[in-house]
């Protein structure tokens, strides 16, 4: 059966650099509160651009990365909660801006886990046979959502976007991307919500930090099992960059002292959907991750939702 693998990879950030000095002039915190209980220490925020704007310019960078034309593409997913815009989506926009001239184009909302269910669906069309070539993003503009008056949100979130290209495998290729473990808890759907016309991002930060640090250990193992991966082979692990404190407390539930831990929230801000492909591009530019080897990638947020699987790095 084919399979599907990520050939190549791109992100985009805005230039604006945001400190935590800076948001200390808006609200009543502090650069220390904010490394210590976050982790944070600058934070992209976009000036003019929009999701569309930077959902291109990081599927243009992995596209050029890839060796293959804007017309080999045949499926273009963006994951992003963030888009104002209700038609066209952000995927058809893309298309038109790349020259990808008539992709199966979508847009997906799950929030902070888009990306790993993007890349899940995308995994699945290629391997039924209804896609051969996709471009896979995740991209948002937080800032648009944020209340710059409250403390308890504007520090955290971010701007950005990170694409993968992802084909078919070859014929007797093993894939490349492994089965996608996804879910959600919908009773808890009140702890992080982007509501109503004109709405900013609210959240019960500790009843989502407390489910992060206990449920999700055990789904990102379940999709190192379900790829045939044993923890301790691998290479990065790379889950939403929602806080440092979470990262760190799903990773030592893993048991995975030799992988890399990406940590881009540091200089990156939570930027939700964009977070996982950013932090993985960036690792496979900084060329951290050896080509081929297994990354285990896990988003989780607004919903609640999450999902994961374990990809063979570009
Ligand atoms: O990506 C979407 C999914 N979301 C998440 O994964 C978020 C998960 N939750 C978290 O990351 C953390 O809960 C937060 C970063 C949101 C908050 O950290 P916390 O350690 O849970 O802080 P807290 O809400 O318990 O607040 C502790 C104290 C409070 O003061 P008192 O009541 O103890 O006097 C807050 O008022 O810290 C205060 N506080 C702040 N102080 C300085 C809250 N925000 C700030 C701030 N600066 N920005």
């Amino acid at each position: 059966m084919t399979g599907s693998r990520i050939v190549s990879l791109g992100h985009y950030q805005p230039s604006r650099v945001v400190t935590n000095d800076d948001l200390a002039q808006l609200v009543d915190t502090n650069d220390e509160w904010i490394r210590d209980r976050v982790g944070i220490v600058t934070r992209r925020i976009a000036d003019g651009e929009t999701v569309a704007d930077m959902a291109t310019a990081a599927a243009g960078k992995a596209l050029a990365n890839s060796g293959l034309n804007a017309a080999d593409i045949d499926l273009v997913v963006v994951a992003t909660c963030t888009s104002v815009d209700r038609s066209p989506n952000v995927a058809c926009r893309v298309a038109a801006r790349l020259g990808i001239p008539a992709p199966a184009a979508y847009d997906i909302n799950t929030a902070c886990s888009g990306f790993a269910y993007a890349l899940g669906t995308v995994d699945h069309a290629i391997s039924a046979g209804a896609a051969r070539n996709a471009i896979v993003i995740g991209a948002e503009k937080l800032s648009e959502f944020t209340d710059w008056t409250d403390r308890s949100t504007c520090i955290i979130f971010a701007d950005g976007a990170g694409a993968a290209v992802v084909t078919a495998t070859a014929d007797g290729e093993p894939s490349g991307v492994g089965p996608v473990v996804w879910g959600s808890v919908p009773d808890k759907g009140d702890a992080v919500r982007i509501e109503g016309w004109r709405p900013y991002i609210q959240q019960e930060g500790q009843s989502v930090f407390r489910w992060a640090t206990t449920a999700l250990a055990p789904l990102a193992l379940r999709a190192c099992e379900r790829a045939g991966v044993a923890p301790s082979e691998l290479a990065a692990f790379v889950p939403h960059q929602a806080n440092a404190r979470i990262i760190d407390g799903i990773a030592k539930r893993l048991g995975i002292p030799d992988a890399i831990i990406a940590k881009d929230i540091v200089e990156s801000g939570n930027t939700s959907a964009a977070s996982v492909p950013l932090a993985l591009s960036k690792l496979v530019e900084r060329r951290e991750v050896p080509s081929g080897a297994p990354v285990l990638l896990f988003g989780f947020g607004g919903g609640l939702t999450y999902a994961g699987q374990v990809v063979r790095c570009p």
